[in-house]
């Protein structure tokens, strides 16, 4: 059990990779609030996660919003009474090239994938600090470090995560808080749904190990850098791509 007794919140955790890390951490032990902004898929999988692990709460917040993210962390710490493990994994995409993005699409993302990153991490940091010992994981992408046709919202967002991910390693290090980062590549999940077969086809030729991700191969990473067993790591950014950001 890598995670014994250990409270996680796993924002974006009703569906893909935040799900699977919801099931993972909670195998190795965690108390996990499952954090989403669908209500009924949070619910639905509380219900159903509840039936294997009792220490899986749902709650309901946007990570956008100042007031919710602020309320989610109150009622966290009204259930569980703890903060150890803060996963920054909810994540949403409006793709359109540059010539024909809208300002809308282009802030949305901005709020939900950075701010949304910002808020969550500001809102659980006095609960870390007053255990002098925290982990926070932010999740980057490829997109985040290398760019993408048809993101520049999606990319802007995730390449100002690792600028959050390395500041906020340098600002609280010495108080044992490790900040980390994790650059996913292209995951089974909702998310590349929208993405041609064609395209997905050519994904994997251009993959060192040809294939997509799955969405353990992500929360595997999550839990790593959750774990003691990273407690040297910081302000790292972990490409989980399968190699194909060199
Ligand atoms: P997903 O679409 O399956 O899950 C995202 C979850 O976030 C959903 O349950 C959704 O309801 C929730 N969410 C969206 N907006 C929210 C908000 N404002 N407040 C709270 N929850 C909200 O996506 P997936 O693939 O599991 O993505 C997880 C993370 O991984 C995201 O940050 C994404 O950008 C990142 N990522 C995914 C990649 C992929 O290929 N699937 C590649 C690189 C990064």
């Amino acid at each position: 059990m890598r995670l014994k007794d250990k409270i996680a919140i796993i924002t974006g955790g009703a569906s893909g990779i935040g799900l699977e890390a919801v099931k993972l951490f909670a195998r190795e032990g965690a108390h996990v609030a499952l954090v989403d902004f669908n209500e009924e898929a949070g619910l639905l999988q509380e219900r159903e996660l509840q039936e294997k692990w009792d220490h899986i709460k749902f709650f309901q917040a946007d990570v956008s919003d100042r007031e919710s993210v602020d309320q989610m962390v109150q009622a966290v710490m009204d259930h569980f009474n703890g903060i150890d493990i803060l996963i920054n994994n909810a994540g949403i995409t409006r793709d359109k090239t540059l010539r024909k993005m809208s300002v809308q699409d282009f802030q949305k993302v901005i709020d939900v994938n950075l701010t949304g990153v910002f808020h969550c991490a500001q809102a659980a940091l006095p609960y870390m600090l007053e255990r002098g010992k925290g982990k926070i994981i932010n999740t980057s992408s490829i997109s985040g470090v290398g760019g993408n046709i048809g993101q520049s919202n999606y990319s802007a967002a995730k390449a100002g995560v690792i600028g959050l991910t390395k500041t906020w390693a340098k600002e609280l290090g010495k108080k044992g808080i490790n900040v980390n980062a994790v650059a996913p590549g292209f995951i089974e999940t909702d998310m590349i749904k929208t993405i041609p077969d064609m395209q997905l086809m050519q994904i994997k030729m251009i993959t060192p190990s040809p294939r997509l991700g799955t969405p353990l191969d992500i929360a595997n990473a999550y839990l790593f850098l959750a774990s003691d067993e990273s407690d040297f790591v910081n302000g790292h950014v972990l490409n989980v791509d399968g190699g194909m950001l060199k």
